[in-house]
């Protein structure tokens, strides 16, 4: 199942996310050994390159996808948007000719400001009509959607209540998600709530504000479309906590770098609203007392006030665990989008194979024009039947077949990507 572009939540369906969370659980799995990182390396080559274009400040998911990106062997090139000539008002359309002139394979992009949404919009129409191959991944857009933290949530969600979140509904269990705080501006929250959010899984959802931090009605229009049972309270925490009994809280801080009314005002004059914020929808001890023993705390960070530090050595506190998901999740969204051929099963075999998405029409390549081509060696040494010794095919990377080349050539080549071609890959 493939992702075409990640700029929505319900851009991954629910199958395609259950596929998706499943990549990444043996992901997981494949990044605790050498021998596992070693095989994920190979899924991409180096002409896997993608641009990571931000404008608004980031650590996780940032470096999620530099990590992801170099975890699979291909390439991310950073810039920042201060730095790039969209910050001397170069149209959209300009920068997504170029991503496709030098072959990036993706765009990852973070926008804080309103004209987000428009932007991504340019870049999609820009690339369709052209019938451009460049993809685009949303990596935070505004204050309207953040997918990929989405997907971690839901993942980790699912981690520590999967009976609630998939058999809830069938078991009259279902899973109770308490949002909590910035509910106007959260793109986190606003993505786990949109349609293909958390609801699709039979969720009941609580939230509870300060009284002029309202749901944007789009969303509430769409929840009440969708017969989604929620709940808007604007109450102090420890009191809608004592209402829903969630399995889950998610909080979220003040998004002061998303409103444009806080622009100018005095640090001074944040702290006083935060410190208000937080004895309003923060953890407080008497939150910790009252909350249910099962209860977890969820939180996309970074925290404020509302998070204090000492939260972290509570028994409740998943949003490390939230956080550690990050890269595999996005490994597994990277796969699906650019590599969705790959079998991960198989990495766990014995023998590190990747599967390739190469068609198996190749004949002999003649050297050494084609050896700047060559993305791909196989790794047979032998057994598969086809040859003795090392086998000698390799992959082009211009034409995406694989051919054979004689075995000293072959041994000329280093420091290619190395899997075992379609004739040696064990079925
Ligand atoms: N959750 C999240 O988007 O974090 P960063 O702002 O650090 O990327």
């Amino acid at each position: 199942m493939a992702i075409k572009d990640l700029i929505y939540g319900s851009d991954v369906d629910m199958v395609a996310e259950q596929e998706l969370f499943r990549k990444a659980s043996e992901i997981k799995t494949l990044l605790e050994t050498e021998r596992g990182r070693k095989a994920l390396s190979g899924i991409f080559t180096k002409d896997d390159k993608f641009l990571e274009l931000f404008l608004g400040e980031s650590t996780r998911t940032d470096l999620t996808f530099t990590n992801a990106v170099e975890e699979l062997g291909g390439r991310l090139h950073p810039r920042l948007w201060k730095f790039s000539s969209m910050a001397k008002g170069e149209p959209m359309s300009s920068l997504t000719h170029f991503c496709e002139g030098v072959r990036y394979q993706g765009l990852i992009m973070r926008h804080d400001g309103e004209e987000a949404e428009a932007l991504m919009r340019e870049a999609l129409a820009t690339r369709n009509k052209k019938n451009y191959q460049i993809r685009f991944i949303n990596a935070g857009m505004g204050n309207k959607e953040h997918p990929l933290q989405k997907l971690k949530d839901t993942f980790t969600i699912q981690e520590l209540f999967s009976n609630e979140l998939l058999h809830g509904p069938q078991t009259n269990n279902p899973l109770r998600i308490l949002f909590c705080g910035d509910v106007a501006y959260s793109r986190t929250i606003h993505s786990l709530l949109a349609v293909g959010g958390i609801a699709q899984y039979g969720a009941k959802i609580w939230m509870t504000s300060p009284e002029d931090n309202q749901l944007p009605d789009s969303i509430r229009q769409a929840l009440l479309k969708h017969r989604v049972e929620f709940s808007e309270l604007h109450v102090p925490l420890k009191d809608a906590i004592e209402s829903a009994q969630p399995h889950i809280l998610y909080l979220s801080r003040f998004q002061f770098n998303l409103r444009k009314e806080w622009g100018g005002r005095s640090q001074e004059e944040k702290n006083k609203y935060e410190a208000w914020y937080a004895n309003m929808v923060g953890v407080t001890q008497e939150v910790l007392n009252i909350a249910p023993p099962f209860m977890k705390i969820l939180h996309p960070l970074p925290q404020g006030p509302e998070l204090p530090k000492r939260v972290e050595d509570n028994s409740r506190a998943a949003y490390n665990q939230q956080q550690g998901n990050g890269v595999p999740i996005a490994m597994a969204l990277l796969i699906m989008m650019f590599a969705p051929n790959t079998d991960l099963h198989l990495l766990h075999q014995d023998k590190h194979v990747v599967t390739v998405h190469a068609r198996t029409d190749g004949g002999t390549f003649s050297m050494p024009s084609e050896i700047g081509n060559i993305s791909r060696l196989c790794i047979c040494q032998g057994g598969c039947g086809n040859h003795t010794g090392q086998c000698t095919a390799v992959e082009s990377k211009i034409s995406g077949t694989w051919g054979f080349v004689s075995e000293n050539d072959f041994q000329s080549i280093t420091g290619k990507g190395k899997v075992f071609c379609p004739q040696c890959r064990p079925h």
